[in-house]
């Protein structure tokens, strides 16, 4: 059965104040959120444990990258905190993926743990430096075969890239994907911005949408045009 529940907010909001007058205006059945490095770095657990008291299923976008034991440590700390997703880095490699997925294999409400291939805000050029012989898009579908392998439950990459990772991974395995523009929204510092519908179409099974939401005038009359623009579709 396919999650209706498809909208991600990315809460890239630097105050308190700012996230609850948003999170206070949106039903928790209507989209999750994301809670990234700079508003954990300032507000921490305590955020996250309010935000999940008003209903609100917690993506914890923290990019995990470190030795095994390490990631194993901070990510079963992270399900402690009832996170509903969570992030860590592919290129962290195979012992460390493993001993994440081990770390959440007896919690009764196991966090999903997504990797992150490679930013998109590496290019070609970046690779060459780092030694890497491979066009970014075959690097991602490395990175994202490494991440299958290991257990993970999916990956987030580039809307663009979705279309090409459906035919390389398994059916189930979760694609969630930043980079959304409803048509006729700022592009703002996204390079390859792709609309919900064309992202559902292309097998994103997750949407992670910021401004375009955040700072709409209705930001609960922009989420119901999305959730409208791709019903139906899955
Ligand atoms: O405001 P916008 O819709 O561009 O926000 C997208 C969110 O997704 C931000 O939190 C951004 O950090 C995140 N993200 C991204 N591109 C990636 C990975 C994450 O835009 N490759």
């Amino acid at each position: 059965m396919q999650d209706q529940n498809k909208i991600i907010i990315a809460l890239d909001m630097a105050n308190e104040h700012d996230v609850m007058t948003l999170l206070r205006q949106l039903d928790p059945a209507q989209c999750r959120v994301k809670v990234g490095k700079e508003l954990f770095t300032r507000y921490g657990p305590t955020l996250v444990r309010q935000i999940s008291g008003m209903g609100f299923d917690i993506f914890l976008d923290l990019k995990f990258h470190d030795i095994p034991n390490t990631v194993s440590k901070a990510v079963a700390a992270a399900a402690e905190l009832g996170v509903w997703m969570l992030t860590l880095h592919a290129a962290g490699g195979a012992e460390m993926l493993r001993a994440a997925r081990d770390a959440v294999s007896t919690c009764e409400h196991k966090p999903l743990l997504v990797a992150v291939t490679l930013l998109t805000s590496l290019e070609q050029d970046d690779l060459t430096v780092q030694g890497v012989q491979r066009t970014p898009l075959e690097q991602v579908q490395r990175l994202a075969s490494l991440a299958q392998e290991c257990g993970m439950d999916g990956v987030v990459c580039s809307a663009a890239e979705a279309g090409e990772l459906r035919k390389l991974l398994r059916k189930d395995f979760l694609l969630v994907t930043p980079g959304i523009r409803p048509q006729g929204d700022a592009a703002n510092d996204q390079k390859r911005i792709v609309t919900p519908a064309a992202a559902i179409l292309e097998g994103s099974d997750y949407l992670v949408i910021g401004r375009p939401i955040t700072r709409a005038r209705e930001p609960v009359e922009k989420l119901a045009l999305i959730q409208q623009e791709i019903s139906g579709m899955h």
